[in-house]
């Protein structure tokens, strides 16, 4: 199978000093595109910045704001049959960029941020992909619930809820813990483990859930 991995943060400028971004490492996204092309998938790695190596095989593009990962995604998703969208992708980000660095000037500074175009909600109806599509939903408060309206609001397959208030998981650790959200409202807990063990799980998913499209 053509599998494609978004990870890692996005980040949003302000000025040509400054941006905002999230604490994502990178790590649990590029475990899925480790575990994929272990499996014998073909990669494709959209990946925000981080301080990481892919392994050999995986295609990988780099990308900065979330504007730059909706093009790389909506260029490249045709070729997939199955997508995992991992990346920590910024909600809002700054509408208008200051030509020069913002100046230190008063007790405050407000800045207004606008909406960026949600990529995996895109999927199904802006970029007609109807692979297999698995989304990650990173909550600190009902996080089942949560996650249990993204899978039906992005149409996703698979929703893998991160409850990222637990320590030693989540943002930027080795490991994580999650639970997976199918759209048939099966669910599956996958306990603590090495991110690369817990990404190995979902790739299994996806292959059994595109082998039940075959059938
Ligand atoms: O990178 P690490 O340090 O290893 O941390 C891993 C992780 C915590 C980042 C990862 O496990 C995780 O939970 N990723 C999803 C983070 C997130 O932004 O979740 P969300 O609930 O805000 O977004 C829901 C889904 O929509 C995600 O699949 C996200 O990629 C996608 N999205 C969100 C906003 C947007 N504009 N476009 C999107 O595609």
């Amino acid at each position: 199978m053509n599998i494609l991995v978004t990870a890692g943060p996005t980040r949003e400028p302000i000025d040509p000093v400054r941006f905002l971004s999230n604490r994502s490492s990178g790590k649990m996204g590029f475990a899925l595109a480790e575990a994929a092309n272990q499996a014998g998938h073909e990669v494709i790695l959209i990946s925000g910045p981080v301080h990481l190596e892919a392994a050999e095989g995986i295609h990988r593009i780099n990308v900065e704001s979330a504007r730059d990962m909706y093009e790389a995604v909506s260029k490249q998703i045709d070729s997939a049959d199955a997508a995992v969208f991992c990346a920590a992708v910024a909600d809002y980000g700054s509408g208008e960029i200051a030509p020069e660095k913002i100046k230190k000037t008063g007790e405050t500074l407000t800045i207004t941020l606008t909406r960026n175009a949600d990529i995996l909600g895109s999927a199904r109806d802006a970029f007609h992909f109807d692979g297999v599509l698995v989304g990650f939903a990173a909550e600190t408060q009902n996080v089942l619930a949560h996650a249990r309206e993204k899978l039906e609001k992005k149409q996703c397959d698979i929703m893998v809820a991160n409850d990222v208030s637990k320590s030693g998981i989540g943002f930027n650790h080795d490991e994580n813990e999650v639970t997976l959200i199918f759209a048939d409202g099966h669910e599956r807990g996958l306990p603590r483990n090495s991110k690369l063990d817990i990404a190995r799980e979902i790739v299994r998913e996806i292959e059994r859930l595109a082998r039940l499209r075959i059938a």
